[in-house]
């Protein structure tokens, strides 16, 4: 029998005549729970809400009201107020079978609609952008461009997922169910529809919900990433079900690296300015070609300080328990968390030896890590390979790119943002934007100092791992860029 009932997080309070259902959704932009009142309500709708919130109802009940009588039938209000319900993300659709709940439609945001069996002659088909996690009940189906999960309990449904991976007929699904289930295979396709996690297929044997993803050429990973960061709904239940620290200190802003030595940076002179801001932007251009003779170490102390170097560190948050550590520097960071440090693969620079250095921003100068060792060279090869792929690279042909005089690696320590960002489920999204920001940073100073800049899509967080020895989970490489003395 398929049935409805309220969600996780659906808390009812009954007072009079007025039902307040609390519902587990919140936004962006107003974190409390959003709260349903329905006004007057007659004693059946009164029931229906009690039943829902306890052993649920029945949900085909209420579905087939005739179209002639429809407003006029007792059940009309009822079958009105469901579908409300449904629509605004707040019922659990479930069938089950004789091993108990077979499927369950667990929504987790409002948004969704329900969708019955179609007729005969569709094909179905589940959506590419479906992703498949185990639970404890079963299997967890989630989509990024659905606003549910779509829990399989009974282990003899998964076999229909494989088949759904080509469009199926309706006959075909049928023939898949066990005879306890087969006799709801209506209600079972309808549940794989309204989810979103399947669609019926369109002329070229897509499923037509995934359309627009396909046309724009989302690739599945992604969808994800996007549609977790930038969500506006949030659901209180699940985020307040979410593994949290006790009590454990934010990672400091300030990091420990074993270095070999220490050299001093000179701070920069800022009265031989020979060019203003609004030149600057105009001048600024990726220049990928360089002089022999290199770069010194008065213009890359000049470049790290005005790009990166911390003028003060701060404790954000004062007021919160959650206060952490912050930092400022010339960029902006989300938070004030600065999670990116500078790794430097050095090959030429007046001043400084050729080798791999870590940029202290705190005292100013670089702690070296090796020497110039095999992955920090094939660090700077990979960039000369990249670089030739560039647009407006016509000046240099594929194979005779230069090396920079330093390939500047950002790498983030991703603890910083995740300690700050474990519900907002936002720390990548954020340390990419920081990395961004960086980009620009070191793109304008670089400019201002008459060095040649360009940022690098290219990196490898394997490389970046083997030069300098720390693990990629813990501080993992998200940005190259590179600098020398601009050649002609
Ligand atoms: C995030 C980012 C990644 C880039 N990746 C590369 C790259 O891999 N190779 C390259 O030669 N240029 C790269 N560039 C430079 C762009 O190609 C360049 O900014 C673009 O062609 C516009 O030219 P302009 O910087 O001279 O205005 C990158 C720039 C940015 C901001």
């Amino acid at each position: 029998m398929p049935r409805f009932l309220f969600r996780q997080g659906v808390d009812i309070c009954i007072k009079n005549n007025d039902i307040i259902i609390r519902t587990p959704y919140a936004t962006r932009s107003d974190p409390n729970r959003q709260l349903l009142r329905i006004s007057d309500a007659e004693e059946p709708i009164k029931k229906l809400v009690k039943k829902l919130s306890q052993e649920g109802i029945e949900s085909n009940q209420y579905r087939d009201i005739p179209k002639e009588i429809g407003s006029t039938s007792p059940n009309f209000k009822l079958w009105r107020q469901l579908k409300d319900f449904y629509r605004k993300g707040l019922l659990i659709h479930e069938i089950s079978g004789c091993n108990g709940i077979a499927i369950r439609l667990l929504p987790i945001n409002p948004g969704i609609k329900q969708q019955l069996c179609p007729s005969d002659n569709k094909e179905i088909k589940l959506s590419t952008f479906t992703s498949i996690q185990p639970c404890l009940e079963g299997l967890d189906i989630t989509s990024p461009l659905t606003s549910t999960t779509l829990r399989l309990q009974d282990h003899r449904l998964y076999p229909l997922i494989q088949r759904l991976v080509a469009p199926c007929t309706l006959e075909s699904i049928r023939l898949l169910l066990p005879e306890d289930l087969c006799s709801q295979s209506q209600d079972i396709i309808s549940l794989f529809l309204s989810s979103g996690m399947a669609g019926i297929c369109n002329s070229e044997q897509n499923a037509e919900i995934d359309q627009d993803a396909i046309k724009a050429g989302w690739n599945k990973q992604d969808l994800s990433f996007h549609s977790h960061t930038r969500r506006h709904i949030i659901d209180h239940y699940q985020e307040e079900l979410l593994p949290r620290e006790i009590n454990e200190a934010s990672p400091k802003a300030r990091n420990q690296r074993i270095i070999l030595s220490t050299v001093s940076l000179p701070k920069p002179s800022i009265d031989n300015q020979d060019i203003n801001f609004y030149q600057v932007l105009k001048k600024r251009k990726s220049i990928r070609t360089y002089k022999t003779s290199p770069i010194s170490i008065k213009a890359l102390g000049s470049l790290l300080w005005h790009s990166m170097h911390t003028r003060e560190e701060i404790i954000c948050d004062p007021a919160l328990t959650r206060s952490y550590e912050g930092l400022l520097r010339p960029v902006a960071s989300a938070g004030g968390l600065h999670s990116i440090e500078l790794y430097l693969c050095i090959k030429q620079c007046i001043g400084v030896s050729p080798g791999f250095y870590h940029y202290d921003s705190f005292d100013h100068s670089l702690g070296r890590m090796s020497d110039l060792n095999k992955s920090c060279q094939n660090m700077l090869e990979m960039a000369v390979n990249t670089t030739c792929r560039a647009p407006q690279a016509a000046s240099i042909s594929p194979g005779q790119g230069q090396q920079p005089d330093v390939l500047i690696v950002m790498a983030t320590r991703y603890e910083r943002n995740s300690s700050l960002h474990s519900e907002t489920g936002l720390a990548y999204a954020l340390i990419l934007k920081d990395t961004g920001a960086i980009y620009q940073q070191l793109y304008l100073v670089a400019t201002a100092l008459g060095l040649a800049p360009c940022g690098l899509s290219f990196g490898s967080s394997e490389l970046f791992e083997k030069a300098s020895g720390i693990s990629r989970q813990i501080e993992c490489s998200v940005g190259e860029f590179m600098v020398g003395n601009p050649g002609q």
